[in-house]
């Protein structure tokens, strides 16, 4: 019997990383990408829809609409990471530009929509913030009600011990730690299960560069060849003989969430704090403990995070599923 697909919804800053996760949620057969919806982040936002439609047309998915979103954070003065993606955000590959539009809803709308869609249908989809998460937390503050057409979010984002950021907060959060504080009120708020794919699993699924040689030698300019030149232009940035596939192991998690150790864990954003704004706060006491002297108290909604990945199945799902299609 067929398994049914996952229906699928991308959050995205295109951004290397990000094409490899829209590369392989476009493409892979146990999933139903529904929309994708664009926030300013690793580059401004006008650059990530370029970019996602590029990544897009490469996975031959012309279909799936895609929205703009936020161009800044709610509150925080926006900063870009084109030292790490490009000055162009999506590797400087000089790639032509698609020839499909941007659809001409506001990205809230858009995911608005393919929520009302799936609560109507009965078949409630995931959403996969992969940036940061202004578009999700103005989503859940204007149509609360869609609620009942997200079955869970997996979010990249955060970090249970490490930042990249700053010392403390990984990029997505400390971009809009508002915005991540309303999206990790949501299993508390309202109902939604959400999944935290943080820093601390990040760099481990990796492609070297001989399997990213492989992927390019797919050509065609598919999504293979995409995803190799991608993997390519990281190994050159940082002098490495392999990179991270970044945001796509969010996607991998969804298609495959053996792939992850996670434990259902309180967490709080920072808010305040000079040196530690935007920190992921995730709460591993022994709660059995007597924590009635902490001030602060349990946070009120558990996360589900993740503290381990089984890296080299989760960066073969990915390879594989762009030489699959590359091979079609
Ligand atoms: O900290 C890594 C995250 O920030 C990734 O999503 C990357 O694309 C950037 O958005
Ligand atoms: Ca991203």
């Amino acid at each position: 019997m067929e398994t049914a697909r996952i229906p699928i919804v991308l959050d995205v800053d295109t951004g290397v990383d990000d094409a490899c996760a829209l590369l392989l949620a476009a493409t892979h057969p146990g999933l139903d990408l529904r929309a994708v919806s664009c926030v300013g982040g690793n580059a401004p936002v006008d650059d990530v829809v370029r970019n996602t439609l590029i990544a897009l047309e490469a996975a031959g998915r012309r279909d799936v609409p895609v929205s703009r979103g936020a161009e800044r954070p709610l509150l925080e003065t926006p900063v870009d990471a084109r030292h790490v993606h490009g000055t162009d955000g999506m590797g400087e590959l000089g790639w032509p530009a698609a020839p499909t539009r941007v659809d001409p809803r506001h990205a809230v709308e858009l995911l608005r929509d393919v929520c009302r869609s799936a609560a109507h249908d009965g078949m409630p989809l995931t959403l996969v913030p992969l940036a940061p998460m202004t578009n999700i937390a103005l989503l859940l503050r204007t149509y609360p009600e869609v609620a009942q057409g997200i079955s869970r979010i997996v979010f990249m984002g955060g970090g249970a011990d490490v930042g990249n950021a700053t010392a403390s907060a990984e990029f997505n959060v400390f971009h809009d730690p508002e915005a991540a504080a309303v999206v990790l009120d949501a299993p508390a708020e309202l109902g939604i299960d959400v999944t935290m794919y943080g820093l601390d699993v990040f760099y481990a699924p990796v492609v070297t560069r001989a399997e990213a040689a492989g992927l390019v030698a797919l050509g065609g300019r598919g999504a293979a060849e995409l995803g190799g030149r991608l993997i390519e232009f990281q190994c050159d940035r940082f002098d490495r003989d392999s990179a991270t596939i970044g945001d796509a192991g969010a996607v991998c998690a969804v298609i495959d969430p053996t792939l992850l150790s996670t434990r259902p864990l309180p967490i709080r954003v920072e808010l305040g704090g000079t040196w530690s704004r935007g920190r992921t706060i995730v709460d591993r006491r022994d709660w059995s403990g007597d924590l009635a002297h902490d001030p602060h108290g349990l946070a009120p909604t558990r996360v589900e995070v993740a503290l381990g990945v089984d890296g080299p199945r989760c960066a073969g799902l990915w390879r594989e599923a762009l030489l699959a299609v590359g091979r079609a």
